[in-house]
Order: C-alpha cells, then structure tokens, then sequence
C-alpha cells in the first residue's frame, strides 16, 4: 500500500508542500495550528514531509512528534527539521506510544489512503490521554467521493452546470491519476464510517468543519469560483471521554 507513497513522496513535496500549495498555506497549516494551539504534546499520525506538525510546532510551541511509513517521507521531514521534537517510521494502525502520551492526536489527509479506519481511530483514541483532542482532517467523504466533479452540460439548451456527486453509499478503493503518470490509492467509506468509529472509542465530537475553499485555491482554474459553494475538505475535532478513560 505504501509503496505508492514511497514511488511519488518526491513528486508530494514538490506540488503540496513549502508553499507550493495555496489551499495548505491559507487553509489547512492554519487550521492544524488554531485546532492544537494550547496543547503541549501533539502527535502527527501520517505526517509525510512534516508540514503540518512544524507549523504547529513553530506556531504554539507544541512539543510535536511526526510518525509515518513512508521512508522517503520520514527522511525528508528529518532533513527538514523545524522545532519537531522528533520523526518515527511508522504505521497509523500500531502507534509505537503508550497510552495516554500525548494532549492532542492530528492527522492530515492520511486516512483516506488507509484500508481500514478503525484500527488507526482506535490507536489515536488510546495514545491521546482522557480529555484531550484528536483532529481529523479529510478530503470530504460526500462531497469527494469518486466519480465527484463539476459539470458543464452543454447538451442541455440553455447549459446547465453542477456539481455532480458519484456513488457515495459503497466503499470503494481506487487508484487515481492524479498527474500524468502520478498513481495514489484512495479508500471511499461513507462519512458515518468515520463518526461511528469516533463514537465507538470514546471520541466525542465537539465540532465538525467543512470550510469553503479559500481564494488562492479558486483562483487555480476558470471552474473554481463556480464550484467554491462545494466543501473539499472536511475537520472532525473530538475529545476523549475523560470518565471512561481516565489516566
Ligand atoms: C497526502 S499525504 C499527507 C501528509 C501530511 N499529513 C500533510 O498533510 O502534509 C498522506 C501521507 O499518509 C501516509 N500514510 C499512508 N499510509 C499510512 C498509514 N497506514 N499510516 C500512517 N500514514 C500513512 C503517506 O506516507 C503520506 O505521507
């Protein structure tokens, strides 16, 4: 699975990461930074090159730890340093933490790329201690699902144009080109995938957030303004019961 990752980490780096990409610079660092600010230690599961945990290690003083699988993600991140208390190669599903270690767990469009999702929600649910905050950011699960685009229909008189959702009830792995010759594996599961798991190790979700894309990403193509009324991502914040997991 990974080795999709370990084959396109560099072309990743390029188009997503150290300002290549407006809708990480305007949207999703600050987001990641406003969501952790106040907790001290914080846990980046699937943090690639680490960009998210050093803008949260630079922005709230956060001591941050990043784990990943992908060797030529972990190397980069190390390479690129920043105030992150350290890098670990390692899996989402079997976090190398003991319980209770760390105030707040965030992880950044990873889950969409994982078989299952309920082993690495359980895993964050157990290394986050009672009453601390798991951050969950996605491409949105309705609104992105496979097939998902904007529509410009000029077989209809006068045009019509929308955005069109594909199937959203079945799970579904796909291995979309993203750019010539650039392949990434996508796991689609229904957005109460997500919550039920959630619910199911003790997270209580306090707040969920479907931002409108900012202006740098509209900005990227004609269509986009169009489609601007339509969420690309989506945050789950949610708190661990501190009754049933007390430290
Ligand atoms: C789209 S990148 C996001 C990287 C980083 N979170 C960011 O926002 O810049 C997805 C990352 O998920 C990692 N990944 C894939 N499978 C994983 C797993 N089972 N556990 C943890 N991370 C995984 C990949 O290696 C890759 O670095």
């Amino acid at each position: 699975m990974s080795d999709l990752w370990e084959r396109h980490a560099g072309w990743w780096q390029q188009e997503f990461t150290d300002g290549a990409d407006p809708e990480y610079e305007e949207q999703i660092l600050p987001l990641a930074v406003e969501l952790t600010a106040g907790f001290a230690r914080v846990l980046e599961v699937g943090t690639g090159e680490g960009q998210v945990a050093r803008a949260i290690g630079s922005a709230n003083t956060s001591m941050v730890i990043g784990i990943d699988p992908t060797t030529n993600q972990i190397t980069e991140a190390s390479r690129r340093g920043g105030v992150v208390a350290g890098y670990s190669q390692a899996d989402a599903a079997a976090l190398p933490f003991r319980s209770g270690a760390f105030d707040a767990v965030v992880t950044c469009l990873v889950l969409e790329h994982v078989p299952d999702v309920h082993q690495p929600i359980s895993e964050m649910a157990r290394v986050v201690r009672g009453g601390g905050r798991v951050v969950l950011l996605i491409n949105h699960p309705l609104l992105q699902t496979p097939g998902s685009g904007w529509i410009d229909d000029h077989i209809l008189d006068p045009p019509e144009q929308y955005w069109r959702v594909g199937p959203y009830l079945p799970e579904a792995e796909t291995v979309e080109e993203v750019e010539r010759g650039v392949h990434i594996r996508f796991f689609h599961r229904p957005l109460s995938h997500y919550v039920n798991a959630f619910a199911e190790h003790q997270l209580l979700i306090e707040r969920m957030i479907e931002p409108r894309p900012p202006p740098g990403f509209v900005a990227l193509a004609p269509e986009y303004p169009d489609a601007a009324t339509i969420p690309r991502l989506l945050v789950l914040i949610g708190t661990k019961n501190l009754a049933r997991h007390a430290q």
